[in-house]
């Protein structure tokens, strides 16, 4: 692993209004063409918002005791395709998620709202969206970007935060992310609007309310179950949860599972940057309703 020769960092570019790397658009036309099921759920979020957290929740709910096989022999990217992934060698998210027997299917997606394939507005699929507060998601986003080879490079944090608040981020501006999908839950009412801040104050009650989304009742000892298998340090150990298993990531720079906190911006804002940030977010967030906790 250690001579591997990596590809160079991607650059960003436009599609569509978004910033973007090719390695997200790649497979384009099998993305936007993709068949959705009806039973189909949809895990959307901005990158680093808690989209592994998450999946993994739905995955032990779903087939912790049916499958317990796949707890130990399938690291959570196979069991929750990630429908933008190019990886031509191996296979693409889409062809993963094809060729899943499993039922529900669960797909992973960082795509703003107004890019996500049609077929999971017709199929009437539940979705649920996590989101973190911009602060929180940027300091996450720039270590991820740091030991993640196939992003573009992060440059130093001033610059980073500088490009967050221009939206120049894979997957567009975090801003726009998280707002239009907000707007979304008004009109799609199988839209389930997760804060990663409400999962970390208390993830039992976020559970509980993930279910009654679902339609599922799991016993009282099967969702304890869950619970303590999600716990960060938990998932932190677990080599099919933490990502130690990607090659493109260097975890001597940053691990995948770095602290899974809220209120870790307070270690990288400067008081000058944060008061930048406060009076560009006021702007930018003027005409949403959704709020956000920065600390708890
Ligand atoms: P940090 O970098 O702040 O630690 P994603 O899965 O969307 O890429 O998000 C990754 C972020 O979610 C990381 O944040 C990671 O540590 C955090 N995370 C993952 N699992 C978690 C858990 N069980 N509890 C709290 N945070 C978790």
């Amino acid at each position: 692993m250690e001579n591997m020769e990596l590809p160079p960092r991607p650059k960003l570019f436009d599609f569509h209004g978004v910033s973007m790397t090719h390695y997200f658009t790649d497979n384009w036309e099998n993305i936007q063409n993709f068949q959705a099921r009806p039973d189909d759920i949809l895990i959307a979020t901005y990158p680093k918002a808690g989209t592994t957290w998450v999946s993994y929740i739905l995955d032990l709910l779903y087939f912790g005791q049916t499958a317990p096989e796949r707890q130990t022999s399938l690291p959570i990217y196979e069991r929750v395709p990630f429908l933008e992934y190019p990886h031509p060698s191996v296979h693409t998210g889409t062809e993963l998620a094809d060729k899943l027997s499993t039922s529900p299917r669960l797909i992973k997606t960082h795509l703003p709202v107004q890019l996500v394939p049609k077929s999971f507005w017709e199929q009437n699929c539940r979705i649920v969206y996590v989101a973190r507060n911009a602060k929180d998601n940027a300091v996450s986003y720039f270590h991820f970007d740091r030991m993640n080879k196939a992003d573009p490079e992060p440059g130093d944090w001033n610059n980073f935060l500088q490009r967050f608040m221009d939206g120049k981020m894979v997957f567009g501006p975090w801003y726009d992310h998280v707002t239009g999908w907000w707007e979304r839950k008004q009109t799609h009412s199988k839209l389930h609007y997760v804060f990663y801040e409400d999962m970390v104050e208390d993830t039992g009650r976020e559970l509980d309310r993930l279910c009654s989304f679902l339609g599922l009742s799991p016993s009282a000892e099967e969702k304890e179950r869950v619970r303590g298998g999600v716990q960060f340090d938990t998932m932190k150990k677990n080599s099919m949860a933490n990502y130690s298993t990607v090659p493109i990531m260097d975890f001597k720079i940053s691990p995948f599972m770095r602290k899974g906190k809220v209120g870790d911006w307070k270690n990288h804002f400067t008081v000058a940057q944060n008061e930048q940030f406060d009076e560009d977010y006021k702007k930018k967030m003027k005409n949403t309703t959704v709020q956000f906790r920065t600390v708890l």
